[in-house]
């Protein structure tokens, strides 16, 4: 008899995993993939780490949870510095001075800022009612029409126009010559990939791959004394309230032969409305690597359907509702915990997962 039984073996199920094991628990890890490590799973091809779900660059302003993740790998010094592709014109991401200098000619914080500000009086937008007026009365049509709108409109599937205002709470705007994405004090990739990570937490345990809790949940259940469930709460409780809804991506990933270096960058995003996919990446960058192929992924946005990844949670009113229902069952249950991106419907960064799964620990077993 297990003391927990695990579903899922991605970044949550794997602390969870360890952590107990460090206590003298007793675990079986499943998970419906073939692999370990959830979305976070690297995989070699042509000696090179290739984030099979999508960029997973790490980043973290808790010196807790940078130590924890940096006992099972030696990060790189890699920072996440993202290039917008419009129609071929390259601006740097997120918005700085190098991208108002682009669009705009100005050198200076002062001028740039006058420009934005310029650019929102003529808006007159009072009250935003959707996401383009919300864009627009946060920094200006340029930046919205070249940067925002054909992206945004690829991620939801649905004209900016018909977009909540409320997605964009706010948009980074910086005015110095910073081209790195996150604020954080701490940021980089595992040398090597994340797998190892999972290798390292997930050793001595016993883990059961291709196993789908759903198919055999009743043996299953059976042989452990409490589970930890880490996929997707409506189906835990048999969808009785309806359907969480999702955005999916479907990846599309290549090896060239006959280049080294395809996009000079890790990560570009495609700004316009006419590529289909909005972002492409070129793995090799992540590690500054020297090897003589590369291989790129491009990345497109779907709609979500059962039987699909689910990757983006829709937090809307409506589904907030029907989770919350969800939520008020978990909360009574006294032999499962539910922990992660999708039993939570939330969309989570990995050190945010960390955090919780280490919470959720000491929860557990205490301090
Ligand atoms: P995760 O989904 O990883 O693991 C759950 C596991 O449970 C999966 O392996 C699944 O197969 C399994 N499972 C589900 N149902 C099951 C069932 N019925 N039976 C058996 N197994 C089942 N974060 C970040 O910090 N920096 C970044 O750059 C990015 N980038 C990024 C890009 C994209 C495209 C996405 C979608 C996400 C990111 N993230 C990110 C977020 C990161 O992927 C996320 O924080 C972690 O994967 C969450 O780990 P979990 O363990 O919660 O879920």
């Amino acid at each position: 008899m297990y003391d927990y039984l695990i579903v899922g073996a991605g970044l949550f199920g794997a602390i969870f995993a360890y952590e107990a094991k460090q206590r003298g628990k007793k675990c079986l890890v499943i998970d419906k993939r073939n692999h370990i490590g959830g979305n976070v799973y690297t995989k070699e091809v042509e000696g090179i780490q290739v984030h099979e779900y999508g960029a997973h660059i790490f980043h973290t302003n808790n010196k807790r949870i940078w130590d924890y993740v940096n006992q099972f790998a030696e990060f790189n010094r890699y920072t996440n510095s993202p290039i917008a592709n419009y129609k071929g014109e390259i601006y740097n991401l997120p918005f700085n001075m190098n991208t108002f200098n682009k669009l705009w000619g100005v050198t200076s914080p002062e001028e740039a800022k006058q420009k934005i500000e310029e650019q929102r009086k003529a808006a007159n937008i009072t009250e935003p009612s959707n996401l383009e007026e919300q864009a627009i009365s946060l920094v200006g049509t340029d930046i919205y029409q070249k940067l925002i709108k054909g992206y945004t409109e690829k991620q939801w599937g649905r004209p900016a126009n018909e977009l909540p205002a409320f997605i964009i709470k706010r948009l980074p705007v910086r005015f110095t010559y910073d081209n790195n994405y996150f604020n954080d004090r701490f940021q980089g990739i595992p040398v090597g990939g994340y797998t190892q990570i999972f290798e390292k937490l997930l050793d001595g345990i016993d883990v059961k791959l291709k196993t789908d809790f759903f198919k055999e949940r009743e043996e299953l259940e059976a042989l452990a004394n409490k589970i930890v469930f880490t996929g997707m709460i409506d189906q835990f409780y048999d969808y009785q309230f309806g359907v969480l809804n999702y955005r999916s991506l479907k990846f599309e990933t290549k090896v060239l032969n006959d280049t080294d270096n395809f996009q000079g960058n890790a990560v570009v995003n495609y700004t316009d409305s006419e590529t289909a996919y909005t972002r492409m990446i070129e793995h090799k960058h992540f590690e500054f690597g020297k090897q003589e192929k590369t291989v790129i992924t491009k990345e497109y946005p779907m709609e979500w359907e059962q039987g699909l990844e689910p990757y983006y949670p829709i937090n809307d009113e409506e589904n907030n509702t029907v989770y919350k229902q969800y939520k008020d069952l978990a909360d009574q249950e006294a032999k499962v915990i539910f922990g992660g991106r999708l039993a939570n419907y939330k969309y989570y960064d990995m050190h945010q997962v960390i955090g919780e799964a280490l919470a959720t620990v000491e929860r557990e077993f205490g301090k």
